[in-house]
Order: structure tokens, then sequence, then C-alpha cells
């Protein structure tokens, strides 16, 4: 049950969920309110890796090529410890309910999502969309011009999603790689 309702004292926004927290990142780049109760959203961290690397190795959404590639720890650490890469996970008492990997590229004036996610007892909460938020933020602070990702066809949820966060639909693109 909801026990009360408050705005954040961060952005002022108000929700029908009963806490706030604030989420203190680190190096305060992100403005950052809480949204769900207990939920906080913060930088990912090294030892996020393995849980998001499963994640993403049994996630069907995810990947798209002919050729079977499970990525290893090292592919996972990279989004969380490079300079290029900024990756966020929402957690909730301690664990992660979702997270959001991308690549940066200042120089190109624009950042790609590699990967979103959220666990399935989670869904249709808003987590994704408030990850969203924090990583535009972020994008703007670096004064970023877009930011894109790839969907499947079949991924009719993700593609509501990106409707609703008001992610504009491009061209079909087929997927070919070359085994090296
Ligand atoms: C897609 C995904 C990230 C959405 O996460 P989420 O936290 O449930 O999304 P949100 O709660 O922020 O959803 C916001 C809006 O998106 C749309 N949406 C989300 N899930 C939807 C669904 N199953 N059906 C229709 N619309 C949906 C709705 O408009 C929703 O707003 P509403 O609940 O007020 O109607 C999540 O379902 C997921 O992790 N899927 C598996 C991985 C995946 O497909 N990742 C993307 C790969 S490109």
């Amino acid at each position: 049950m909801f026990a009360e309702v408050k705005h954040c004292p961060t952005c002022n926004e108000q929700e029908q969920f009963a806490l706030y927290k604030y989420c203190c990142l680190d190096d305060n780049f992100i403005k950052s309110c809480l949204i769900l109760a207990f939920m906080k959203i913060h930088k990912g961290k090294l030892s996020d890796a393995k849980e998001i690397l499963r994640i993403i190795n049994i996630t069907p959404e995810f990947g798209g090529s002919t050729i079977k590639q499970n990525h290893s720890l090292n592919y996972v650490r990279a989004f969380l410890t490079d300079k290029m890469c900024l990756a966020l996970v929402a957690e909730e008492d301690n664990n992660m309910v979702g997270f959001i990997l991308t690549e940066v590229w200042k120089k190109h004036d624009y950042s790609f999502v590699s990967y979103l996610y959220v666990k399935p007892g989670y869904r249709r909460k808003k987590v994704a969309s408030k990850l969203l938020e924090a990583y535009e933020d972020h994008c703007k602070k670096m004064r970023l011009g877009k930011i894109s990702l790839l969907v499947k066809t079949s991924n009719t949820r993700m593609q509501a999603w990106c409707k609703k966060n008001k992610l504009k639909k491009g061209e079909v693109f087929y997927y070919f790689a070359k085994k090296l």
C-alpha cells in the first residue's frame, strides 16, 4: 500500500509512491530522484558485471546476429569502466532491477544505447523510463545532439516503449555480420 505522496526534493516531481530517497551518485553528475519507493539509480559498478552478463546472454530481445556470440565478462566490464561508456543500474533494496548500457561518442555528438533491460517483476513501473531520463540528463550535460538505439522488428513491447518515450522510428535495416 502507498503510505503517502511526497514531492521529490530534487526535482519536485510528485509520484504516487510512498517514499523518496536521494540517489547519491558519487560524482553528482546526474540530477536524480527516486521514483519508485526504495528504488535508486546508480552508476554501474564492477560488482554488477556478472549479473548483467548473465542477463545479456539469456535475453532473446538482445542480439540479432546469425553469428552466435556469447559475451564475456570483459565485454560487460568495458561498459562499466570505459570513459566512452555510461552504465546506469536501477536497484531496489540492493538488488538490481534494471540497467541501461550505453556508448558515448562525444566527438560524433551522439550516444548509442546498447542494452536496456528491466526484470520482469518490475516492468510497467517506469523503471526503464527513469533510466532513460537519467541517461538523457547525462547526455545533455555533455551537449550531445542525439541518442539512438536498435530494436528487433519482433520486439513490439520495446517499440511501444520507444514511442511513449518520444524516440522517433526510422527505417528498417537488416543486420549483417562477419566472423573474424
Ligand atoms: C522494454 C522494457 C525495457 C520496458 O521497461 P519498463 O520498465 O517496463 O518500461 P516503462 O514502465 O518505463 O514503460 C513506459 C511505457 O512504455 C510502454 N510499454 C512498456 N512495456 C509495454 C508493453 N509490454 N506493452 C505495451 N506498451 C509497453 C507503455 O507506453 C509504458 O507506459 P504505460 O505503462 O504508462 O502504458 C522491458 O520490457 C524489458 O526489459 N524488456 C526486455 C528487454 C528488451 O526488450 N530491451 C530492449 C532491447 S532493444
